[in-house]
């Protein structure tokens, strides 16, 4: 035969170049699985409503099953002249059962199959992906307990600015990391319509049942235009906007990791287990998979940008442009999966050096702002007034080349003569993240308290 799948119109076969073009087989086997359960449902319905006999029905559905363990077991040949998924299985199950698989495309177009068997597989890394996340946040509870009360630096411009707790730090990324995880929710809630049965385009003449097949497949409803569900992408691109707001709040930490392991930073000592070395310098670790989970990020916000490109211009229905839908999301889903275990790992094994971070805390006049709120609360002054003092107390330590607790208080009244000897207790990092009791602040009780919040949440 001169085409293996239209050979009725066509008299010649495909050129090579154009099946190498053409082909999709190599990469959308991965929604086998989909595609099957696709198929047995419509079959199912096709034998409810008359459309087939239960015979063919229960022979295509069982045949459909043998195709799917050969799939599964390896066995299964595919070929790419039968370009993508869908005609590898309906082939496949002809030869297994004969005649009766010619019926199963009856009332429906790969059109409607191919939108079907995308959204349950991306409906299915959306709960692989809100999974990842609820493992790296109880990773990071972890931390912020056990560091509820450690000080470090916290940072505005990466420059000292005011005494945090680590888990502080630990938990405004379990509140990132937890909106992420909603994101992805909220698109599953949008997502969760059946395109199954708009057919090619136009719906179909056949007396169908949508709704059955919706509910055999787990979908909340039947899409209600023929259309839209062979035409919209909208599903993958929601994933994709909520995977590169998750990767980029992964990047950030990751840069964060990057630098806290650093021989200048000392903050954190990643474990070996997360590490590399180097082939030249003996004493080289490093955080190769901070640094990796940084640089993948960039194939998400690829395969955002690289979809939205490919569904911008394309009229209504169908057009074989968005066969370039799947590449662009496995990749991307791959990658976050990836990135979120290794965030998992290191989190997890990552140890907190607490005497560096608490001497990184002290240094750079961290407790300026305390100084100043001291100005205000006990001598009455006005901020602004406060905010100048302060700052002359600062110049005149760094002229001095010590830190704002070091200078003396005969030399502190040198540049307000009201200063008492009780402002030193303020000047303390302990007591300045004490002090931070607002509700959300980083006093170690509020950190206990966020914590709590997030364990019962996540039960
Ligand atoms: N492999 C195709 C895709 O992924 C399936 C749909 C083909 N439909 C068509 N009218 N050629 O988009």
């Amino acid at each position: 035969q001169s085409n293996a799948m239209w050979g009725g119109r066509f008299a010649a076969g495909p050129d090579a170049i154009m099946e190498a073009i053409n082909a999709s087989i190599g990469f959308d086997k991965r929604l086998a699985a989909q595609d099957i359960a696709g198929s047995r449902a419509h079959a199912a319905m096709l034998a409810a409503r008359g459309i087939i006999s239960d015979t063919d029905a229960k022979a295509i559905r069982e045949g459909l099953l043998t195709v799917l363990s050969e799939i599964e077991g390896g066995t299964f040949a595919f070929s790419t002249a039968l370009e993508d998924i869908h005609m590898n299985v309906e082939a496949r199950l002809k030869e297994v059962i004969g005649d009766p698989a010619g019926r199963l495309h009856t009332a429906r177009s790969r059109n409607d199959q191919v939108a079907t068997d995308f959204r349950l597989w991306v409906r299915d890394q959306i709960d692989a992906a809100v999974g990842g996340i609820e493992a790296l946040i109880r990773a990071l509870l972890a931390q912020a307990e056990a560091g509820a009360g450690w000080v470090m630096p916290g940072f505005t411009h990466l420059q000292t600015a005011q005494p945090v707790t680590w888990g502080h730090h630990m938990m405004a990324y379990v509140e990132m990391f937890a909106r992420d995880m909603g994101r992805f929710a909220d698109a599953r809630v949008r997502m969760n319509e059946c395109p199954l049965g708009a057919a090619a385009l136009a719906g179909t003449s056949f007396p169908i049942d949508r709704h059955m097949t919706a509910e055999a497949l787990g979908f909340d409803r039947p899409m209600a235009n023929s259309l839209d569900a062979v035409s919209d992408r909208d599903f993958a691109l929601e994933f994709l906007g909520a995977a590169s707001i998750c990767a980029m709040h992964l990047s950030r930490f990751a840069e964060e990791l990057v630098i806290w392991s650093s021989a200048q930073f000392r903050f954190v000592t990643l474990s070996d287990r997360f590490s590399t070395g180097s082939s030249i310098m003996p004493q080289k670790k490093n955080p190769d998979a901070a640094e990796l989970i940084r640089a993948k990020i960039g194939r998400i916000f690829g395969a955002n940008v690289a979809l939205m490109t490919v569904m911008k211009g394309l009229p209504l229905a169908y057009s074989k442009d968005m066969q370039e839908d799947k590449e662009q999301v496995f990749d991307a889903a791959d990658n976050l999966m990836l990135a979120l275990a290794a965030m998992e790992g290191m989190v997890r094994d990552m140890t907190a050096n607490r005497p560096a971070l608490e001497a990184a805390a002290a240094s750079g006049f961290s407790t300026a702002t305390d100084l100043a709120d001291w100005l205000v609360r006990v001598l009455g002054m006005p901020f602004r007034q406060a905010h100048h003092v302060t700052g002359t107390l600062v110049a005149l330590a760094e002229q001095k080349g010590c830190d704002l607790p070091e200078l003396s208080l005969a030399e502190m009244q040198t540049v307000h003569s009201d200063i008492r000897v009780e402002v030193f207790d303020v000047l303390g990092v302990h007591n300045s993240v004490a002090s931070r009791i607002s509700y959300g602040g980083t006093a170690p009780e509020q950190v206990r308290a966020q914590v709590a919040r997030w364990r019962e949440q996540l039960g």
